[in-house]
């Protein structure tokens, strides 16, 4: 994808500057972490170029004008430390001392709009995680291993799903080619018949838990009945593996059926993440994928390292979830 938008070296630096004066720790205190993020914007401290761009990537949003966007040379942290893929979370914890990039991310969220999300039983409730292969999911259908996934959302069967998602690349092998595809809701609606939408938005389907969700709360199987077309184009899939619940009518099937069709023929946009590219795109009004495109050294690929946020479409959609904060802190979930 062609990015909205390539920050000079000269407009890096400015921000990165600024980025640095957060003192706050992300992790051990988010809450006091985003109020240090929101003092900087408060202050006036965030150079022009960069509140214009994010007014765009909100603007798009709000139009329907582009639900994907892509930011270029964007700031990271001077050291990114090679993490140890047994355990890279505490890894992360226990080399990365400095926070430029959690603090760029924070900073988007809070410019676009879009406060951020994160579950209280994964890496620790961390609002800023790590999309990187752990040893123990390899070849599993999870964001933490070195496949490639079929076209989901995030956390499909889970109650609180995020409106937005954000990846900054830290760590992107030049030699390998990984894709993340993106298909708008838009998009697949274009494909389904009025009573083909119809069907897709009765609770005829349901979704297993993935992985990870199980490992980290063992009385999580599935999803229960939901529909899978909800809001205006809005969709609730992970491709197959969301099906029909027992006893829904053969119209569900078909309809799934449909939606499987749809998925192959609309249009997608698909992005390589470089080493300081910012790619942000809806989670519930499209899907997204991993392909890898090209391996030319697995073991190379396997250090390929996204940090990402979970985002709220807006702060009336954050407050909806308010009964559900975790030790009060806004926008951290149990599952
Ligand atoms: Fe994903």
């Amino acid at each position: 994808m062609e990015p909205l938008y390539v920050l000079t070296d000269a407009e890096r630096d400015e921000l990165t500057a600024v980025l640095e004066g957060v003192a706050k720790h992300p992790y051990e205190d988010y809450a006091a972490f985003s109020r240090a993020v929101a003092d900087v914007v408060d202050r006036g401290e965030v150079p022009a170029f960069f509140r214009e761009v994010c007014e765009r990537v909100r603007h798009d949003r709000e139009t329907g004008a582009g639900e994907a966007h892509v930011l270029r040379n964007c700031p990271l942290d001077h050291e990114i430390p090679v993490l140890d893929l047994d355990d890279p979370v505490a890894d992360k914890h226990a080399k990365k001392n400095t926070f430029v990039a959690e603090t760029f991310l924070e900073l988007f969220g809070q410019l676009v709009g879009t406060p951020l999300l994160s579950y209280a039983t994964r890496f620790n409730g961390d609002f800023f995680t790590d999309v990187i292969a752990i040893n123990r999911y390899s070849g599993m259908q999870t964001g933490f291993s070195d496949s490639e996934l079929v076209y989901h959302n995030d956390r499909t069967a889970h109650p609180v799903r995020a409106d937005f998602i954000s990846l900054l690349g830290m760590r992107c092998p030049e030699g390998d080619y990984i894709y993340t595809g993106f298909v708008s809701g838009r998009g697949l609606l274009a494909h389904l018949s009025a009573e083909e939408q119809e069907t897709l938005r009765q609770p005829y389907f349901f979704t297993p838990y993935d992985v990870l969700s199980r490992d980290n709360n063992g009385d999580l199987t599935d999803s229960g009945a939901h529909p899978i077309l909800e809001n205006e184009h809005s969709f609730r899939y992970l491709d197959t593996s969301t099906t029909v619940v027992p006893g829904a009518p053969e119209k569900a099937k078909d309809a799934l059926l449909s939606l499987k069709n749809a998925l192959v023929k609309a249009d997608k946009q698909r992005h390589r993440l470089l080493k300081g590219d910012l790619f942000t795109f809806a989670n519930q009004d499209g899907l997204h994928s991993r392909d890898k495109m090209e391996i030319n050294d697995p073991e190379r690929a396997r250090q390929r390292w996204l940090l990402k946020t979970y985002a709220f479409r807006d702060q009336a959609a954050a407050d909806r979830h308010r009964d559900r904060w975790i030790d009060g802190v806004q926008g951290r979930v149990g599952d």
